[in-house]
């Protein structure tokens, strides 16, 4: 793409977001003839109550709302905010979306793939990792309220006896896929980059948290942290909110801000700069994440994809899951909450034990370069989405408000509602293992599901597995205890033939031979 074009368009993806570091100290007033263009840009807008507190505030207070909400266009939010409230409904007459399971020729499964397969994927993956054409992105932006933890996500320790958070986990992993790639292909330095997408509230504890614990073994050139962008809250009626006189209240604009933050913080440019050709993004909440997992980028690359996606079996037809499908001839994600339980029960015609439509979303993308670098065309596109929820705020007087029930917006998008831009030939799926490969963290400890609890059974549980694989014995006088098999040690349940035949007293960490 020509460099002008790319300009132009990073410009206008910019113009969406509002600057996230800056501090209140150091901004300065604007010009009365500024603020006056800022106050009328608003006004013409209907948004004139931003400035309400204007004249009560403290000169570095201006430069500070007049340094937020510059970069804002006013009408750019109205127009996001009415689409994400009313979005287009079907008329009555008209029939609702031609839901279909994907083509064949876009699926393949590791529980009943040939062997051969998964190993010539298997190898063909690993080949491009030690070619140095492998990236990592982590979507990390989140603010995990319903784990209720302070520190980000990926700090989290979920109890295992190593006390390993999970972005120690994965930053193992990678280190180990690297030494992999290395070892088969006989290479000097390979080299997987990790690209850490943050938020305003994550961006500096993920830093700090990095540097405390050296990166965990990692090159720090090759872990590049970048932050995602943020949008004004508003009120149920569309205003923006103030959190205080002189600040917006905003919030991280979903995972599916990921795409413009890749192009607005250079992350494309420094992909390319370093030839890469094959990324897998994923999620920082799933403990089991088999990061830039050879299998998959080799069975992507291998059906020249643009974009692939893992899922897992759904579980039964009640189960809350996003569904990967065909919506109108178009790759797409159905949400739970949009399928009628006909189709949501419909069992597949080629196997009547299985759902019809069981491919669950587990947000696990492959993408090519070639798309990465084509954001600037269609990023636009993207809608916005509504979440609901209790927003920090000022009231018409300027007091502080703390609501204890959803009194705003938050405007979100979502990573996979590029999917449909795609013609069916260029997106592919790949169903794993749930037990392998999936087991978010999202609720707080006693939840009993999707919590710090289920993460650490489901780790060891794997441990246990990968022994038995491997032909050891695991014994335990405590049916509660189990075995933790470090990420150092094996990515997958690959190296672990030392331990044929040898018995395993739980609870052990295996962590070195
Ligand atoms: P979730 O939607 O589960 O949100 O994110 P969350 O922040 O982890 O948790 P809640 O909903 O506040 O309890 C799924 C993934 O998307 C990332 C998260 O970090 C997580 O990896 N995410 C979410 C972002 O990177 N940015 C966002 O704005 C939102």
């Amino acid at each position: 793409m020509a460099a002008a074009v790319k300009d132009t368009m990073n410009s206008m993806l910019s113009a969406m977001h509002l600057g996230g570091d800056m501090k209140e100290e150091t901004c300065h007033p604007p010009s009365e003839n500024d603020y006056n263009n800022l106050r009328e840009r608003f006004e013409k807008a209907k948004q004139g109550h931003v400035f309400n507190f204007y004249d009560d505030l403290q000169p570095e207070e201006k430069g500070f709302l007049y340094q937020q909400l510059e970069p804002v266009d006013p009408n750019h939010i109205n127009e996001i905010t009415e689409k994400a409230l009313h979005p287009p409904k079907p008329k009555d007459d008209e029939e609702g979306p031609k839901l279909e399971q994907l083509p064949e020729s876009a699926q393949c499964s590791v529980i009943d793939s040939k062997q051969d397969d998964l190993d010539k994927w298997y190898e063909g993956g690993l080949k491009l990792v030690a070619d140095n054409q492998v990236a990592v992105v982590l979507m990390a932006g989140g603010q995990g309220t319903r784990l209720g933890s302070s520190a980000p996500k990926g700090c989290f320790d979920i109890g295992l006896q190593s006390k390993k958070s999970l972005f120690q986990l994965q930053a193992e992993r990678i280190r180990k896929l690297e030494q992999l790639a290395r070892k088969a292909h006989s290479k000097e330095e390979v080299t997987v980059p990790w690209y850490i997408m943050t938020s305003g509230p994550t961006r500096k504890p993920t830093q700090d948290y990095f540097e405390e614990h050296k990166y965990f073994g990692l090159n720090r050139n090759n872990v590049v942290f970048f932050e995602q962008g943020v949008l004004p809250c508003v009120s149920m009626e569309g205003k923006i909110l103030l959190e205080s006189k002189s600040k917006v209240a905003t919030a991280p604009d979903g995972n599916g801000g990921l795409y413009s933050a890749l192009i607005n913080n250079g992350i494309v440019l420094d992909m390319e700069k370093r030839g890469i050709k094959h990324i897998h993004a994923y999620c920082v909440d799933n403990c089991l994440v088999r990061v830039a997992d050879p299998t998959f980028i080799g069975f992507s690359a291998s059906k020249d994809v643009d974009i692939a996606t893992k899922v897992v079996r759904k579980r039964n037809a009640k189960e809350s899951v996003g569904l990967i499908l065909q919506k109108d001839g178009k790759p797409d994600v159905v949400e739970y909450s949009e399928i009628d339980s006909a189709s949501a029960e419909a069992k597949d015609p080629k196997d009547s034990k299985l759902l019809k439509f069981r491919a669950a979303n587990i947000v696990n993308h492959y993408y090519s370069y070639r798309f990465l670098e084509s954001i600037p065309d269609w990023a636009h596109k993207l809608p916005h989405h509504v979440a609901k929820k209790k927003i920090p705020c000022v009231d018409e007087q300027g007091n502080a408000v703390k609501p204890e029930k959803p009194n705003g917006i938050k405007l979100e998008q979502f990573v996979f509602d590029c999917f449909p831009f795609l013609p069916m030939d260029k997106f592919a799926c790949m169903e794993v293992k749930r037990e392998d490969e999936f087991s978010p963290l999202k609720n707080a400890k006693g939840t009993g599901e999707d919590d710090p609890d289920t993460s650490r059974r489901d780790i060891l549980a794997q441990g246990v597995r990968f022994l038995r694989e491997a032909g050891a014995t695991v014994t335990s006088d405590d049916p509660e205890a189990d075995v933790e098999v470090s990420p150092l040690i094996s990515y997958g349940g690959e190296g672990l033939e030392f331990l044929k035949g040898k018995e395993i007293k739980a609870p052990a960490v295996i962590e070195k031979q």
